[in-house]
C-alpha cells in the first residue's frame, strides 16, 4: 500500500475590489440576486450568478418549499434556467453569495454536495473548466474547476 496526498489549489481575497473586472462583476451579480431568495424556513438567503461562454449572466436563488425536499440550491436553479435556455453556451463560471437575513456571511457560503454534483455534469458537458468564486464578506475564494471542490468526479457513464 501508499499514501497519496491531495492538494487544492485556490486564490483568496479580501475584498471584491481585489478581484479582476469580469470576477468582481460576477460576484455583484450573485449578491444582487439574494434579493429573490425565498427562504422563510431557514431565513438563509443565497444569490447565485454564472457566466456563460457568450458572455451572458445568468442569475439564481435559493427557493425554499414547505415541504423541505421540494427546495432547490441558488445555483442549481441558476445553473438549471441556463441549461434549459442556453444548452450550446458552455458555463465557465458561477459565484455564490450568501448569508442570513439578506446579508452576506463573512466567510464564504459553500455549495452543497448536490449542487456541486450538478457543477461536474456542465463542466463536463461543457468541455472546459468550470470556475466557482465563493464570495463572503472578510473573503472571497476561488476555485478554477470543479475538480478542486470535488474530487474524484464520477464521469464514467457515457450515455450513447
Ligand atoms: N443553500 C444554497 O442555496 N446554496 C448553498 O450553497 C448553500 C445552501 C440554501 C439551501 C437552503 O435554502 C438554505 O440555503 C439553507 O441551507
Amino acid at each position: 500500500m501508499r499514501h497519496e496526498k491531495l492538494e487544492i489549489d485556490y486564490q483568496v481575497f479580501s475584498s471584491i475590489d481585489e478581484l479582476e473586472p469580469l470576477d468582481k462583476e460576477l460576484a455583484l451579480e450573485a449578491i444582487k440576486a439574494q434579493a429573490g431568495s425565498y427562504a422563510p424556513y431557514s431565513g438563509y438567503n443565497v444569490g447565485s450568478a454564472i457566466r456563460l461562454s457568450s458572455g451572458r449572466i445568468v442569475t439564481g436563488s435559493n427557493q425554499e418549499n414547505n415541504a423541505s425536499p421540494a427546495g432547490l440550491c441558488a445555483e442549481r436553479t441558476a445553473m438549471f434556467y441556463a441549461h434549459a435556455h442556453w444548452p450550446d453556451e458552455p458555463m465557465e463560471e458561477i459565484a455564490i453569495a450568501g448569508g442570513p437575513g439578506f446579508t452576506l456571511d463573512d466567510e464564504p457560503a459553500t455549495p452543497c454536495g448536490q449542487c456541486r454534483q450538478v457543477m461536474a455534469e456542465f463542466q463536463s458537458t461543457g468541455k472546459r473548466p468550470f470556475a466557482i468564486l465563493m464570495v463572503g464578506k472578510r473573503e472571497i475564494w476561488k476555485f478554477g474547476k470543479v475538480d478542486d471542490i470535488l474530487p474524484f468526479i464520477f464521469d464514467g457513464y457515457k450515455p450513447k
